[in-house]
């Protein structure tokens, strides 16, 4: 009989070194170790042998049957460290993480906002929702203005609304510095209109505002005409219109030379060779009132964008609600 078990013991570790695959070590097991198994049974008839023997026999068996346990799990997991290495091939290249990238519009406003900061301006931010004093009043927009309208304006309550433009910033600025100053400030701006290809009730804005003394519509014209060439492009022409803005005195749009047909006239520019592209004008003195700045010794220009609308012209893009739908297919374009 303990011949008999070192013969199990020495067959088992055989066929156990040459088996790759779990389930088949699992047919060893039961073949041997099992209810009916071969080691199973000698262990049953152990009671059948003289006491003498019973010992020894019982003492060895047990033994090999641990020392078989043993082996045989050792084995499973070896074979399971072996399958998982199969699956892992390291010489494959590895799988990129997908990485973001920034929103069209405020990659537009870092465009925008770097051209000035290289000229010299400070980037500020101001609040979305305002008083009627920073977005009407001090900018010298009268009560009877339309834009003062509950039609035309988002109002919290009877004195709060959200800002109609990023202008009342250049009131916050003026009130806490002195000049000279030239600041550029970027950020949202409300209006209740229906929304189209070229309107929304939330948009973008860049306002400039530059004040020190002797500053000239000069300055404004300079400025202005490098910022839409870096922007752009050097070889487009640009053309400063008369306009009005209550806050500005004189007023002026600048209007770039289009972009899609070089200035023959094309859809885009309604057959005229112009796109208008910002408004501007020299602060108005009622505005220094505002802010008790002496306007016999200061004097300053303004300017506002929207970022939008340069976007979809730079770009090429006809429907501003394309930013805001959150479509991976048309933001993924702007990678760069
Ligand atoms: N705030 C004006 C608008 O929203 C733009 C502007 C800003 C014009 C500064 C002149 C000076 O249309």
């Amino acid at each position: 009989m303990i011949e008999e078990l070192k013969r199990i013991q020495k067959e088992i570790l055989g066929k156990l070194q040459d088996l790759g695959n779990s389930s088949k070590v699992e047919e060893i097991r039961i073949e041997y170790l099992g209810r009916k198994g071969e080691l199973t049974n000698i262990l049953k008839n152990l009671s059948k042998l003289p006491l003498n023997q019973r010992r020894k026999v019982g003492r060895l068996a047990n033994d090999i049957k641990g020392n078989l346990t043993k082996a045989i799990e050792n084995r499973l997991s070896e074979i399971k460290k072996e399958s998982v290495e199969e699956k892992i091939d390291i010489t494959l290249p590895g799988i990129l993480p997908g990485i973001g990238n920034k929103h069209p519009i405020t990659k537009t406003i870092d465009k925008i906002c770097n051209i000035f900061i290289a000229l010299g301006f400070n980037a500020v931010e101001g609040p979305e929702a305002e008083t009627e004093f920073y977005n009407f009043e001090a900018l010298n927009i009268p009560l009877e203005h339309p834009s003062r309208d509950a039609f035309d304006t988002f109002y919290l309550d009877t004195d709060t609304l959200l800002r109609s433009h990023t202008s009342p910033v250049q009131i916050r600025v003026m009130e806490k510095e002195k000049p000279p100053l030239a600041v550029i400030v970027p950020g949202k701006v409300y209006r209740p209109d229906a929304s189209d290809a070229t309107h929304s009730f939330m948009f973008h804005q860049v306002e400039g505002l530059v004040i020190d003394k002797d500053i000239t519509f000069s300055d404004l014209k300079g400025t202005l005409s490098i910022f839409a060439k870096r922007f752009f492009g050097e070889d487009i022409k640009v053309r400063f219109r008369p306009h009005f803005f209550p806050f500005t005195e004189p007023s002026a749009d600048l209007d770039i030379s289009c972009i899609i047909c070089g200035g023959k006239g094309c859809r885009v520019c309604s057959n005229t060779g112009w796109l208008e592209v910002l408004g501007s004008g020299m602060v108005d003195p009622k505005v220094f009132k505002a802010v008790n700045y002496d306007y016999n010794k200061y004097s300053g220009f303004a300017f506002g964008m929207g970022v939008e609308r340069l976007a979809m012209l730079k770009y090429g893009i006809n429907d501003i609600r394309l930013f805001f739908e959150n479509d991976l297919r048309f933001l993924k374009q702007f990678k760069i």
